[in-house]
């Protein structure tokens, strides 16, 4: 009876720090932007957990200080402390708790998933395909392919994932959903996401996959379904380059991720830069010197391995089967045009 006293006081303590903890959880911004319905599921799940996070922390923090202050040896006592010897119905009650608690985390967690996993039949189809180090978009109910995902407002995309190389992550924080993209066509992963709000956010890389790993985003774009419709419209008459294969070949350098290791402007990325190389010699690793030309350059994207420049890596991935004749000829006027 004499430990009532203690007991009302600390649980008093606990459910004050519980509040205070869960209060601070709440207010700092510990997630990003909520943009996706899906977003919305798991923060829930989140939250939640951050109560029992508050309740946990509450428990062992409090006990911890009482027993610190209060029961501390003061002085002229000699003795030992008292002695505990079991308690069954303690023990009952600390098993079955938590266990209620997990179970029902698990449900809820059963839940979560069937939810941010839902299909809408008229989901719009955006195929994704990773690469070192970049990312392109394909939409095939429209012919268009992108290095910007455009997503209309309020409408279920359904992504399918693959990769060239090896494994990416696609991962857009303010979305939530996270999926892994495999090298394979018998791998291809699928993704659903209901943005909800419009605005600008990326697209990260979030498996290690190399040299520019942390470089490989690509910008995702939420729109009203109208302005998706005029992007997609615009994206249609764009391929229509007119015979300009410079102009075509810039579009190629952006889709295909190559600006995300070579620069057009002088600086020094992944790779050597672009700007004004086309007519130059180049020493190679192996001490030979070349003249930056047609058969060079093409040589370096269909085996870059086997012409290395010198101060570079031999990082860059083949594009032998990835680019046709004409794509790579585009690629070639592209550089050429960079004085
Ligand atoms: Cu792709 Cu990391």
């Amino acid at each position: 009876m004499k430990y009532i006293k203690h007991f009302l006081i600390v649980s008093v303590l606990v459910i004050i720090t519980t509040l205070g903890v869960s209060y601070l959880l709440d207010t700092l911004p510990l997630l990003p932007t909520q943009a996706a319905s899906q977003a919305v599921t798991i923060d829930s799940m989140f939250s939640m957990h951050f109560r029992v996070i508050s309740f946990l922390f509450a428990v062992i923090v409090v006990f911890l200080l009482y027993s610190l202050v209060v029961f501390r040896r003061r002085g002229g006592e000699e003795g030992e402390g008292d002695h505990f010897e079991g308690h069954t119905g303690l023990e009952i009650f600390w098993t079955i708790i938590p266990l209620a608690i997990v179970l029902y985390f698990a449900y809820i967690g059963a839940q979560s998933l069937d939810e941010t996993v839902r299909v809408d039949p008229q989901a719009l189809e955006v195929n994704v395909t990773a690469f070192q180090w970049s990312w392109s978009f394909d939409y095939p109910e429209y012919g268009v392919s992108s290095s910007e995902l455009y997503l209309p407002k309020d409408r279920q995309v359904l992504l399918k994932l693959t990769s060239l190389d090896v494994i990416h992550s696609f991962w857009v924080p303010e979305f939530r959903v996270k999926q892994d993209a495999l090298p394979g066509e018998n791998f291809v992963r699928e993704l659903r996401v209901t943005p909800t709000e419009i605005g600008e956010y990326k697209v990260r890389c979030a498996e290690l996959c190399g040299g520019a790993h942390a470089y490989m985003n690509s910008p995702v774009i939420v729109v009203e379904p109208a302005a998706f419709e005029t992007w997609l419209t615009e994206q249609q008459a764009g391929t229509d380059f007119g015979g300009d294969l410079a102009a075509q070949g810039q579009k190629l350098a952006t889709d295909m991720g190559c600006i995300s290791c070579h620069s057009v402007d002088g600086s020094v990325l992944v790779g050597p830069s672009w700007q004004g190389i086309y007519g130059t010699e180049r020493t190679l690793t192996d001490g030979t010197v070349v003249t930056v030309d047609e058969a060079y350059l093409r040589n370096s994207i269909l085996d870059p391995n086997s012409q290395v420049a010198q101060g570079f890596a031999p990082s860059m991935p083949a594009y032998q089967g990835l680019m046709s004749d004409e794509e790579i000829d585009a690629l070639i006027a592209y550089i050429a045009s960079l004085k």
